[in-house]
């Protein structure tokens, strides 16, 4: 073999593996592991959806479709964002995408050249990361810190941002933290960007789940510097069907939409359609959701109360971020001995950035029994970690 053809894209060889995928496979095949590790709802699609779907396809919607996605869904999405996120945008300016993370994918390509800075939460969901090498850009972490309530603060962005930053990405509500940047603050972020001229992606993928009011779409204070992310995988229960949206400024949104043709083609049609019953059908269902979910919070931290691991209070997703500074031993070895010998599967926190270290990500949107079993055996392995120590 000639060397040319033996080399690989060293974006894509030196690519970390995941911090989750390596828990989630130790787990696997273990029906007795209580699963508190995974990122996904553990209700099953909504009746109609699937229905959807399914009449969708024997009525033939089974071709290749324009690939910024089906006008009715368009126009739906364009009055979904309007509606509960409080901004208006014409169908034009919305993309169907493969997920959220796809629309973040065309986001950061449409937004930024190779070699371009862009600032990136720590710790963060690692895909941003992973995407961020992908494009041959540089991350620049903005640290998120528990004394700031786990959202980004302007003094600190000033001393990270430079001539070449073209993008800052933020998350609320964020995974793996659970922190909503509210109106206050997202305004003084708009104005940082504004100020830089860097765009804004947000993710938006939890944006109806959040439990305390204070959740705001930076789009419906200041539109023009921002790309928004959604999704339905968390707020319909649809992860696995793999759609979601992003949607641009008006002279960005054709430009944007262009990425899909070679990335994607489009969205599978069958799921154009489900999705499509999703977001213009029942809502109670988003809802009955979301109280589980705040429910679960509820328990989580009843179980915790009087030990002494704390953990950040969640204003939305649906995640639980335990702090186990006090064991002083590693978030991944710690993850690992709860998995080995007490059965339970949880997120290590360095698997969401270096700032994650010495923290646990516990999903709540695992049965609530689940979460309080796995919650209290953590509190017992802290227990005799400690014991063991002193
Ligand atoms: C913060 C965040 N953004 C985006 C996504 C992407 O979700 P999807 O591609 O399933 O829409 C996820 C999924 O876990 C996430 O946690």
């Amino acid at each position: 073999m000639s060397t040319k053809s033996s080399r690989l894209n060293p974006a894509v060889t030196g690519m970390a593996r995941s911090g989750i995928r390596e828990i989630m496979d130790a787990a696997w095949g273990r029906p007795d592991v209580l699963r508190l590790e995974v990122g996904e709802p553990d209700f099953p699609t909504p009746a109609h959806i699937v229905e959807a779907a399914h009449v969708a396809a024997l009525e033939g919607h089974t071709g290749y479709m324009p690939s910024a996605g089906i006008p009715p869904l368009r126009e739906a999405l364009a009055e979904k964002v309007r509606e509960r996120n409080g901004y208006l945008v014409a169908p034009e300016q919305t993309i169907v995408t493969q997920g959220g993370v796809e629309a973040i994918y065309a986001a950061l390509l449409t937004l930024t050249c190779p070699g371009d800075e862009i600032l990136l939460p720590d710790p963060a969901w690692p895909n941003f990361l992973m995407m961020a090498r992908l494009l041959n850009l540089t991350a620049v972490s903005y640290p998120l810190t528990l004394e700031s309530g786990f959202v980004p603060t302007v003094d600190t962005l000033e001393q990270l941002v430079s001539e070449r930053t073209s993008v800052m990405v933020v998350n609320s509500p964020s995974n793996p933290l659970g922190a909503v940047i509210d109106r206050a603050r997202m305004t003084e972020l708009l104005d940082f960007a504004d100020r830089h001229g860097l765009w804004l992606v947000s993710d938006e993928c939890y944006d109806e789940i959040s439990f305390d009011g204070s959740f705001v779409s930076p789009a419906s204070i200041s539109p023009e510097r921002v790309v928004s992310v959604y999704s339905f995988s968390k707020t319909y229960a649809m992860t696995g069907w793999r759609i979601g949206y992003a949607v641009a400024p008006r002279e960005l949104s054709a430009t944007l939409a262009k990425c899909q043709e070679p990335l994607i083609s489009c969205v599978n049609t069958p799921t154009q359609h489900a999705a499509l019953a999703a977001v213009t059908g029942p809502q109670e269902i988003v809802r009955a959701m979301r109280d589980a979910y705040l429910e679960r919070r509820e328990l989580a931290l009843s179980v915790l109360e009087g030990s002494p691991l704390q953990a950040f209070t969640p204003q939305g997703a649906f995640y639980l971020w335990v702090d186990v500074r006090s064991t002083g031993i590693p978030s991944r070895v710690l993850a690992m001995r709860l998995l080995d010998e007490l059965g339970v599967a949880v997120a290590p926190g360095s698997a969401f950035g270096e700032r994650g270290e010495g923290f646990l990500r516990v999903s709540l949107a695992s049965p609530a029994a689940a979460v309080s079993e796995g919650l209290r055996r953590l509190v017992d392995l802290a227990a005799s970690v400690s014991a063991d120590a002193g």
